[in-house]
């Protein structure tokens, strides 16, 4: 397209793609979406194989390196995250500072910032010093995460594992609770990041690579990111849900009222639909399964463990009756489908997550998809910067301010 072409009355003819609908950037070779066939690929990879047979760390390193790891590599690879999960002193000391009642993703998102001023690496912009960069990124914030929470909880941190006993997930959970997860528990938690570790262009994802497009940092790119993961019409959804299903619908019978109402009324229902899937998202199938899995051996009385909750507060357990419930009627009577988000938030519930981890822990899978994306706009950049078609007047007068 020529110069002339992107100006004046030439860019009126040019049609406006609101949302950046159907617009496509560039290419990749780290994710493949299909809205159509609900298919997910990583690195060429169905996710449903990935999630069957791997865990986190290697999905981490197939997405960050580009083929699945040798053994040796694997270990190697579990070993550096490991050696990073700890934060420094000061990082820690800025996290008790803050005040109270914070969000966790506040906390997360301003942490990661802080944190570039203590990478060795934070002025050397090599790939190899952005690989190390994002590998420290992907150790640390699970820790900052726990800490975060169990500083606002009141409660004394817990120590990242640093024999390499637990796995990424496993750690994790042992940081927020000081207790060690049974094996079906940690594999749930490697699951549920797995599915969320990327997901093509997405909206955080395409911050981070319209950031690291100015060659700015890598750290600012994820700072980016996290920011727009945190709203309510992206990664923000599963907390949302939680909070609806708890505190507004609370039991099955009310279910379809609240949705009938909310609809009537013009609002969007939070886990439901996506500006890719037109039918069943992919994710939302496999962890919907999990989520079954869980709340019908609470049921059961086989989840001994209180898992994470907060003291005092009750299990409720509609929550997977009513969020079946919502899903049916919006399939059947709107032809939308549920999100990641639905069944992300369900799953953590009967899990027994707090609901403010839930968009951070999004973030704690998804920094992975960042890094690498980061790392690809950077392999054969070009800025990011479309153009808004002006509607205002033009040429109008200037009045002086005592005369106005
Ligand atoms: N509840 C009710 N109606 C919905 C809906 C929802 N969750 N999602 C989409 N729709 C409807 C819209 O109202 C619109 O109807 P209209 O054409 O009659 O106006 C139509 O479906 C298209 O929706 P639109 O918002 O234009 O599609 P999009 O591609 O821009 O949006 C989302 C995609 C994800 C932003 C949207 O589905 C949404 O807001 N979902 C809820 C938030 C959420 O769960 N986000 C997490 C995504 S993983």
């Amino acid at each position: 397209m020529s110069e002339q072409e992107l100006n004046g009355e030439h860019l009126e003819k040019l049609p406006i793609h609101k949302g950046l609908v159907n617009v496509v950037v560039d290419e990749t070779t780290i994710c493949s979406v299909d809205g159509i066939k609900a298919t997910l690929y990583y690195r060429g990879y169905p996710i449903k194989e990935l999630m069957e047979k791997s865990t986190f760390e290697e999905v981490a390193f197939l997405l960050l390196f580009g083929y699945l790891p040798r053994l040796f590599e694997l270990e190697s690879f579990k070993k550096e995250l490991v050696r990073e999960r700890d934060i420094p002193d000061r990082i820690l000391m800025l996290l008790k500072s803050f005040p109270r009642n914070t969000t966790r993703i506040e906390l997360l998102r301003t942490a990661i910032s802080a944190l570039s001023l203590y990478d060795p690496d934070d002025y050397d912009y090599s790939k190899q010093a952005n690989l190390r960069k994002g590998i420290r990124i992907i150790a640390k914030m699970p820790t900052i995460l726990a800490f975060s929470h169990r500083i606002q909880s009141n409660l004394p941190i817990v120590e990242a594992e640093k024999e390499g006993k637990l796995s990424h997930a496993g750690n994790f959970y042992y940081m927020v609770t000081e207790r060690k997860p049974t094996p079906e528990i940690e594999s749930a938690f490697d699951k549920l990041l797995i599915c969320q570790a990327e997901h093509d262009l997405n909206a955080s994802t395409f911050a981070a690579r319209v950031t690291v497009s100015t060659l700015s940092d890598i750290y600012s790119g994820i700072v980016s990111a996290i920011g727009a993961l945190r709203g309510p019409l992206h990664g923000g959804a599963n907390e949302r849900v939680i909070l609806y299903v708890l505190n507004e619908i609370k039991t099955k019978d009310n279910a379809l009222p609240w949705v009938k109402k909310k609809l009537e009324n013009k609002e969007k229902i939070i886990g439901f639909g996506h500006r890719v899937y037109k039918g069943w998202d992919p994710r939302a199938l496999i962890l919907r399964e999990y989520a079954r899995k869980f709340y019908e051996m609470r049921k059961n009385g086989l989840l001994k463990d209180e898992i994470i909750s907060q003291p005092g507060e009750q299990y409720n357990e509609e929550v997977f009756p009513i969020i079946e419930e919502l899903a049916e009627f919006m399939i059947k009577t709107k032809n939308i489908y549920p999100n990641v988000d639905l069944y992300s938030a369900c799953l953590l519930y009967e899990l027994g997550v707090p609901p403010p981890l839930y968009t951070p822990l999004f973030a704690v899978s998804r920094c992975v998809g960042w890094i690498t994306h980061a790392i690809e706009q950077l392999e054969n950049n070009k800025l990011l910067r479309p153009r808004l078609l002006y509607k205002g007047e033009l040429d109008k007068k200037y009045i002086e301010i005592n005369k106005r």
